[in-house]
């Protein structure tokens, strides 16, 4: 059986001011349909033979994540908390051994919270053709054939067929420099790995063993001396807090001898920056994305939020302006990468 995996333990501060530290962006409406990405994420496992979804979140999110689950009327979704973040090769594992602790031979599709996927069915039809793979025991990326050296992504070296439309993974790069991502999307052979996954709890929990042993034991006694409501999972905060911090990324896939992949073309995004919603979003012949109470004049390529006043643009090309109650950001497009500067120095001035 198939056990989805949602990690929306993320702070998302380059969509600050509409992310907030209380209030992260899955848990943020951003598509165009009227669900919060976390939301989409669930509904995007909706004719997909799989078991009730994993959710796994901070504490402080709980009651955002158990409402947006209610509203979809997902009852038997299992939320578990991280009392503190850990990154996500832990939350993975925490989940991996829930899964295996319901069934043996569980498969987990590990989802991030966070990202947009256009075409559904395109999606799951990558889905089931990973299946068999991550049966055989392969830990499966799926790729995205990349546009330019993004430096905030993994990357994947394409390796040989292992059946039709699957891939053996010859090295994974997770996050290079500039020069290495401009070689590797130069050569043709490399993809980005989007950020989900496919393999047995079994299999990740054995590689966990073998590369970061203490991860796994600091996981297993954070769920052993864990607790268990009507709602929620939690794990204990000072067995958990004593887990190493690692994504998964890093942890496995670099190491891994195992990694498969097969390509995902279906209108995929992580909405990680304002000019990535751009992107992705539906736009004027102008090239604007106008949400709100919002009036342009000659105005091009620009994305206006406005959440509480109106918001006039006039004469301006490739700004990103997000109104919201207490802050204003007016980023150029080429820059938002950088809004994630401004948010740690408001975090570090109390
Ligand atoms: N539960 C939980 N706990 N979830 C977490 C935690 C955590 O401590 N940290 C992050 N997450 C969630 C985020 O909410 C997101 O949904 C997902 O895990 C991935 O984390 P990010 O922090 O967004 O990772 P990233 O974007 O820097 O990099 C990953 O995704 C890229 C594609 O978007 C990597 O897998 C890259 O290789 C990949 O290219
Ligand atoms: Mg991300």
């Amino acid at each position: 059986m198939i056990f989805p995996v949602i990690l929306a333990g993320g702070a998302g501060s380059r969509l600050w001011p509409l992310s907030r530290q209380l209030y992260p962006k899955q848990f943020l409406p951003l598509g165009e349909s009227e669900l919060t990405l976390l939301q989409s994420t669930i509904q995007r496992l909706q004719g997909l033979e799989c078991a009730p979804p994993i959710l796994i979140c901070n504490d402080q999110h709980r009651f955002l994540a158990a409402e947006q689950v209610r509203q979809l009327g997902m009852e038997q979704v299992t939320i578990l908390l991280e009392p503190v973040s850990r990154n996500t090769a832990p939350a993975i594992a925490l989940a991996a051994l829930q899964a295996a602790s319901r069934e043996k031979d569980s498969i987990l599709l590990v989802l991030a919270a966070d990202h947009l996927v256009r075409d559904v069915a395109a999606f799951q039809e990558c889905v089931r053709k990973a299946l068999p793979l991550a049966e055989a025991g392969k830990l499966v990326t799926f790729g995205i054939v990349p546009t330019h050296p993004e430096t905030g992504y993994g990357y994947l070296e394409k390796g040989r067929e292992i059946v039709p439309g699957c891939f053996a993974v010859n090295r994974f790069v997770e996050k290079p420099d500039l020069p290495a991502a401009e070689d590797y999307v130069g050569t043709g052979d490399y993809y980005w790995n989007s950020g989900m996954f496919m393999f047995r709890a079994s299999r990740y929990l054995e590689e966990l063993e073998r590369l970061q042993p203490n991860m796994l034991s600091a996981c297993r006694s954070a769920l052993e001396q864990g607790s268990q409501d009507l709602y929620f999972t939690r794990v204990d905060l000072a067995a958990f807090a004593a887990c190493p911090e690692q994504s998964i990324d890093y942890a496995v896939m670099e190491k891994t001898s195992e990694a498969a992949m097969v390509p995902l073309d279906a209108g995929w995004s992580d909405v990680g920056s304002w000019s990535a919603l751009w992107d992705v979003s539906a736009k004027s012949p102008e090239g604007n994305v106008l949400k709100g109470d919002v009036l342009q004049q000659d105005t091009r390529n620009t994305y206006v939020h406005s959440e509480s006043r109106l918001v006039a643009a006039v004469g301006v090309d490739d700004l990103m302006i997000i109104e919201t109650k207490d802050a204003v950001l007016v980023a150029h497009k080429n820059h938002v990468q950088d809004v994630k500067s401004i948010v740690e120095r408001i975090r570090n001035d109390g």
